[in-house]
C-alpha cells in the first residue's frame, strides 16, 4: 500500500477512527483533506502530519448535518484544483434513547450526517475517480448495521445497514472501474463516540476484550479496501459476533440482541 501522489478526504477527522485514518493514510504517503466541525483540532493534526510525513493537508471546517456542506467541500477543492482519490465517509455519532425522546430536528440532522452526506460525497467524487481509473471508498458503518436492531439508538443500526447495502451496490457497480468500495463494520472502539453520546459510564462496564483501538480498525480497513473486501469486520470478537448472528436463525438472533440490549441499556436509559 503506497498512496504517494493520491489525495484522501476523511470526514470526522478531528477524533477517533477518522483521526486514525488520517494518520494511517499520511504514513502511506497520501495527501489529505481533513474535515469536521472542530477546525482547530484539524489544523493541529494537519500541521503535525505534514511535518512528520512530508505530505500536504487541506483543512475544511464543515458541519455535515448541513445539506449544503458536501457541495461546499467539493467546490472548495475544485477551486484548489485538488482531486479526491480516496474517500473515507467516517463522521458520525449516536442518538441515545427511544425514538420519541429526541425531536425531529435531531433525527433530521442525524439522517443528513449518517446517510445523506456520505451518499452525496460519493456522488460528488465517484465520477472523477472513475474517469481517472482509480478510487478507494470506505463507508464507516458498524457491527450494528449487520445485526438485528434492539431498542434505543433507534436510527443508528438502520443508518449503518444503509451504508452496508450502499457499499455493496457501489462495489458491484465499480468492479471494472478501478474504484474499490468497502463498508467498515467496527464493534466497540476507543474514541470519543461514547463521551459524545454520554454512554461512557455504561460501556465502561463492558469487558475490555470487546473493545478495539481506533488504529487497527483504520489500518485493517485500508487493507480490506485494497483487497476488495466489500464488508469488513475488524477484530476477532467482532467477527465472532457477526458470524454467530448471521448463522443463527433470524428470530433467535433478534431475541438474543433484544435481551443483551435490555441488560446493557436499561440502567443507562440509553
Ligand atoms: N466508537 C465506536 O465504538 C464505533 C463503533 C462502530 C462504528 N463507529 C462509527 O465510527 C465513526 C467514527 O466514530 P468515532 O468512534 O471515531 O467517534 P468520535 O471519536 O466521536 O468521532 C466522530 C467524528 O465525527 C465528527 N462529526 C460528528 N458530527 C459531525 C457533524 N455534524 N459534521 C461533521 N463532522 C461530524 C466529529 O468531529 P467534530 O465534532 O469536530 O465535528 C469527529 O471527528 C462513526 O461513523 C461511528 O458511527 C464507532
Amino acid at each position: 500500500m503506497n498512496y504517494t501522489g493520491r489525495r484522501a478526504l476523511v470526514t470526522g477527522a478531528s477524533a477517533g477512527i477518522g483521526e486514525a485514518f488520517a494518520v494511517a493514510l499520511a504514513e502511506k504517503g497520501a495527501d489529505l483533506v481533513l474535515t469536521a466541525r472542530r477546525g482547530e483540532r484539524l489544523k493541529r493534526l494537519a500541521a503535525n502530519l505534514e511535518e512528520k510525513f512530508s505530505i500536504a493537508a487541506i483543512v475544511i471546517e464543515a458541519d455535515l448535518s448541513d445539506p449544503g456542506s458536501p457541495q461546499k467541500i467539493a467546490d472548495e477543492l475544485r477551486k484548489l484544483g485538488a482531486d479526491v482519490d480516496i474517500l473515507i465517509n467516517n463522521a458520525g455519532f449516536g442518538l441515545p434513547g427511544a425514538f420519541e425522546n429526541a425531536d425531529w430536528i435531531a433525527h433530521r440532522d442525524f439522517i443528513e450526517l449518517m446517510l445523506t452526506a456520505p451518499a452525496h460525497l460519493v456522488r460528488l467524487f465517484l465520477p472523477g475517480m472513475q474517469a481517472r481509473g482509480y478510487g478507494r471508498i470506505i463507508n464507516v458503518a458498524s457491527l450494528a448495521g449487520l445485526v438485528p436492531a434492539g431498542a434505543g439508538h433507534t436510527m443508528y443500526g438502520a443508518s449503518k445497514a444503509f451504508l452496508v447495502g450502499f457499499s455493496q451496490a457501489l462495489a458491484a457497480e465499480n468492479e471494472t472501474t478501478g474504484v474499490n468500495v468497502s463498508a467498515l463494520c467496527p464493534g466497540f472502539t476507543y474514541s470519543e463516540f461514547h463521551d459524545v453520546n454520554e454512554t461512557r459510564g455504561i460501556v465502561a462496564r463492558l469487558p475490555k476484550f470487546m473493545f478495539m483501538q481506533a488504529r487497527p480498525v483504520a489500518v485493517g480497513a485500508l487493507g480490506a479496501v485494497e483487497s476488495r473486501r466489500t464488508v469488513y469486520v475488524p477484530g476477532r470478537w467482532n467477527k465472532f459476533v457477526a458470524c454467530l448472528l448471521r448463522m443463527a436463525p433470524r428470530d433467535w438472533a433478534a431475541a438474543l440482541v433484544k435481551r443483551q440490549v435490555r441488560n446493557f441499556r436499561i440502567a443507562s436509559k440509553s
